[in-house]
């Protein structure tokens, strides 16, 4: 595999910024590769041979594996698993999704009113996925399973159409290349392969770091787009506690083995942040190293997070208490709240904070206004409030209740004592 990538490295003498530059330059001559080109064939071989160097040891959850093809658990080049934290009835699409593992299992978990919808830009590990379809549809009693083509930094393109019009109409000069450009941006606008907001959950399990380094932002920037308000992405990725070496870059080896384009840990989370999401979490980062190359340790690691934190503020009397144990904690809006402080929030904030799905719930005492306030008569939330609430908001300004523990004894089984 080594020598057949290697063959593919040209000898040129310009430089795109969609390829990487092969270090020891001779001259004016520059080797460059693109990890796209690398990542496909790689991938190609994978899908016709079981590639023992690919694999990180991932263990699934045992009973959804059983009515797998064992030409699907063998091909399977994740390094986590992101399926654990899907729900049934939930809509799943899963980001270069390979032979499909994650999707049967994800088919089985989501059940018959769920939906699960594969992306990958690879013909023969789509070919592999869809191989087995109807089989394994037969075997669980509902086919609620697709495999698309696409490439995951750009899920509007529908990439079988695209190649279909590229058939019937060859791209031969510059004023063939406008023709696709129209035609390409009519079909992300009117027939997008996965449309905005339609997406309970995003999964992915070790693809992330395969897509092109300028087109990171917008890859976070397509989870986004398609999930639903209150919809999640949990990525199982692998990460390295330092950045890989320029000569690591230049490899296409190490690129497509998913190492070199491997995100830094810290920058992987702001990766999300930046994209908008919040409630960003570490589900699992494996203890030990999966590979250590220059002293630069590479793991698995699964992070989940939130989309739904934009929209305007209400002001519902509303507070939140944060219980501990660290002194004081910031959400992803800034909001600092002190352990023990009644802090007032907008609604929101609020329904993020205390929702029983949400990752903040566990951490927080929710305290809603003796009287409730309709959100149509809401008043905008002012922020420039001071960010505690009194008591007296939450009960109403005439509350005069007095109820004491009259029992003989003061103390029964029911009361505090
Ligand atoms: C490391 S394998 C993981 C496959 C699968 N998720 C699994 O757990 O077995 C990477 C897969 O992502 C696909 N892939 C890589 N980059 C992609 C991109 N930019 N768009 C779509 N698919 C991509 C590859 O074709 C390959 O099938």
């Amino acid at each position: 595999m080594v020598q057949q990538l290697s063959r593919k490295k040209e000898e040129i003498s310009v430089t795109e910024t969609s390829t990487i530059q092969q270090q020891g330059q001779t001259g004016s001559s520059t080797t460059i590769y693109n990890p796209e080109d690398a990542v496909l064939e790689r991938y190609q071989e994978g899908a016709r041979q079981h590639q023992e160097s690919l694999c990180c040891p991932t263990e699934y959850e045992g009973n959804y594996l059983e009515i797998l093809p064992q030409e699907i658990i063998e091909k399977d080049y994740g390094c986590g698993d992101p399926t654990r934290y899907v729900n049934v009835g939930e809509t799943v699409v899963d980001l270069g999704s390979g032979a499909g593992k994650n999707c049967y299992i994800l088919a089985q978990k989501v059940g018959v009113k769920g939906r699960v919808i594969g992306v990958d830009f690879n013909d023969e590990m789509l070919a592999l996925a869809r191989k087995y379809r109807s089989e394994i549809g037969a075997k669980i009693g509902h086919e609620n399973v697709s495999f698309v083509k696409g490439k995951i930094q750009d899920l509007k393109l529908d990439l079988d159409r695209a190649q279909a019009w590229l058939q019937a109409n060859p791209v031969d000069s510059i004023e063939a290349w406008g023709a696709f450009e129209v035609v390409r941006d009519r079909l992300r606008q009117e027939e997008p392969l996965i449309t905005d907001n339609s997406v309970d959950v995003v999964i992915s399990n070790c693809v992330l770091n395969l897509v092109r380094p300028q087109d990171k932002k917008q890859l976070f920037q397509e989870l986004y787009r398609v999930l639903k308000r209150g919809g999640r992405v949990v990525i199982s990725d692998i990460v390295c506690d330092e950045n890989p070496t320029p000569e690591m870059i230049a490899d296409p080896e190490l690129w497509s083995g998913c190492l070199s384009g491997a995100f830094r840990e810290d920058a992987f989370l702001k990766m999300f942040e930046e994209a908008g999401f919040h409630g960003i979490e570490i589900l699992v980062r494996q203890s030990e190293p999966w590979q250590t190359i220059d002293g630069i340790e590479f793991r698995s690691m699964t992070v989940r997070a939130y989309k739904g934190k934009e929209g305007a503020c209400w002001e519902r009397n509303q507070a939140v208490v944060y219980k501990g144990p660290w002194r004081q904690v910031c959400d992803d809006d800034g909001h600092i709240l002190r352990r023990g402080d009644r802090v007032a929030v907008c609604d929101k904030t609020f329904q993020i904070m205390t929702n029983p799905n949400s990752p903040y719930s566990k951490d927080i005492i929710s305290i809603s206004p003796y009287e409730e306030i309709a959100l149509e008569q809401a008043k905008k939330f002012d922020c420039n409030r001071s960010s505690l609430r009194n008591p007296r908001e939450t009960k109403g300004l005439d509350y005069r209740v007095t109820e004491t523990d009259d029992s003989e004894s003061g103390c029964n089984t029911e009361s505090c004592c």
